[in-house]
């Protein structure tokens, strides 16, 4: 069964406890049930982390992008949160893995400071989803399911 992999970047281990108004009330263990429910639907399996290292997403975006080469994973569902606006880093991973990524935000990062309009992820995502709360994560595994389809 090919892997979907979902990975969390910096303060979302706090989600259902930080900025409630803001991300809801749903903790990122919510998230990974709602994550693995889209996976048993759609028949692939989900690997799930978060980390509050950029380098390890860094790390974890080469993973993912030589299980997909290797035809074993269909692409990644990345909330890099800050590290979104800030982190060439990220943005060159995702193109030297050749990694799938679908680029998600809980909130729609255009609605808030100007700060959190320019995204690094956003030139090197196949896709972008912001604004639909944590329902985004399966909606975002459903678009990645079906574009590698
Ligand atoms: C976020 C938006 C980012 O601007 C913020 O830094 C986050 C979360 C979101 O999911 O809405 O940490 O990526």
């Amino acid at each position: 069964m090919p892997k979907v992999y979902v990975f969390n970047g910096p303060n979302l281990n706090l989600l259902g406890l930080r900025e409630p108004a803001v991300y809801g009330h749903h903790t990122l263990d919510d998230v990974r049930s709602m994550c693995e429910r889209a996976c048993a639907e759609h028949g692939v399996t989900l690997d799930f982390r978060q980390s509050n290292h950029e380098g390890e997403l860094v790390t974890w975006l080469h993973e993912a992008g030589a299980a997909e080469q290797r035809g074993e994973a269909l692409g990644v569902v990345l909330n890099a949160g800050a590290y979104t606006h800030t982190s060439v880093a990220l943005h060159d991973a995702i193109k030297g893995a050749q990694s799938t990524v679908i680029e998600l935000h809980i909130s729609n990062v255009h609605a808030r400071e100007a700060f959190r309009h320019h995204s690094y992820i956003s030139p090197a995502a196949k896709a972008v989803m912001a604004g639909f709360g944590v329902a985004g994560y399966p909606l975002a595994i459903t678009g990645l399911v079906n574009a590698a389809r």
